[in-house]
């Protein structure tokens, strides 16, 4: 990274970026910033397009209109070449695809340095022993996934998202299916790898106590006007967005029928519609 790029305190620009699959529109005119360093929150509801945006952040999907930036760069206006770059310095932790079966924590935390790197058999196996050591797994390098707990899963996959070093992670409901206590303890490693790796950490989650415990930056997809409602300090939008739907949302659904319908009428004119 050059000393131009570390001053660039925006890493990731969203512009206009409208997301579709074939005629269905999912989200549109999505315009947001993460700045560098950020734990930054995609949040709404189940199925308002947050693994949708995730997918086009990392360029698995094309927008329909409008653009991604990375370091200023257009994700897909950039050569095959550049978007290799690019990809590399990605780490990535998916809604549904987790470690492979059949291979063991070591060698799944391995892989990804086999195929992007020249190192020797000795240094990737050093470097995987840190990264398990690094989310509390050491010592397992020799478990199956399946000999391990959901909690040490996630954070085994989480080791593989990080064995590169990456610049920017993104992680899809990393603590879906945890009880809340592996979950608090994943946050926790979570916050930990940013102020230790300082990447930029891109999660998608509807879980409340996850986005106040993490979250320094957030958007919130709204999926019933098909349109980001805000941005900004998940705390800050909790007492002060004027959109009521997103109080409500972070305030757990709690906002009072009288402060919604006030809210209704006191917002018509400052919503986006439909
Ligand atoms: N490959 C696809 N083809 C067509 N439609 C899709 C595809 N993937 C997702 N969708 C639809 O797009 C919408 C957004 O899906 P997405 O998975 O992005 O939502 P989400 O916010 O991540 O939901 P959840 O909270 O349940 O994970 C949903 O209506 C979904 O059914
Ligand atoms: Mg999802």
């Amino acid at each position: 990274m050059s000393a131009a790029d570390t001053k660039h305190k925006a890493h990731i620009e969203v512009t206009g970026l409208t997301m579709a699959y074939g005629d269905t529109l999912i989200q549109r005119d999505l315009t947001f910033t993460v700045n560098r360093g950020d734990i930054f929150i995609v949040m709404g509801g189940s199925g308002c397009g947050k693994s949708t945006l995730l997918k086009h952040l990392i360029g698995l999907l094309q927008p329909a209109a409008g653009e991604i930036c990375y370091n200023g760069v257009s994700y897909f206006d950039a050569s095959a070449r550049q978007q290799d770059d690019m990809r590399r310095s990605w780490g990535t932790t998916f809604q549904t695809g987790g470690l492979f079966s059949a291979m063991t924590l070591a060698e799944n935390v391995a892989l990804p340095l086999q195929q992007n790197t020249q190192l020797s058999k000795a240094e990737i196996a050093d470097l995987v022993h840190y990264k398990l050591a690094l989310v509390g797994l050491a010592g397992f390098q020799n478990y199956y996934p399946s000999q391990i707990s959901g909690g040490m899963q996630k954070r085994a996959g989480l080791a593989r998202a990080i064995a590169l070093d990456p610049e920017v992670l993104f992680f899809d409901e990393p603590s879906a299916g945890l009880d809340p206590l592996s979950s608090k303890l994943l946050d926790e490693l979570i916050v930990q790898i940013q102020q230790t790796t300082g990447a930029t950490i891109v999660v998608v989650t509807h879980e409340l106590a996850s986005i106040f415990a993490i979250g320094n930056n957030s958007v919130f997809l709204d999926p019933e006007s098909k349109t980001m409602l805000d941005c900004g300090h998940p705390q800050r939008l909790k007492t002060d967005s004027p959109h009521h739907q997103v109080r409500n949302f972070l305030a757990r659904g709690k906002l009072s029928r009288g402060q919604l319908a006030h809210d209704q009428t006191d917002n018509s004119h400052r919503e986006k519609t439909p």
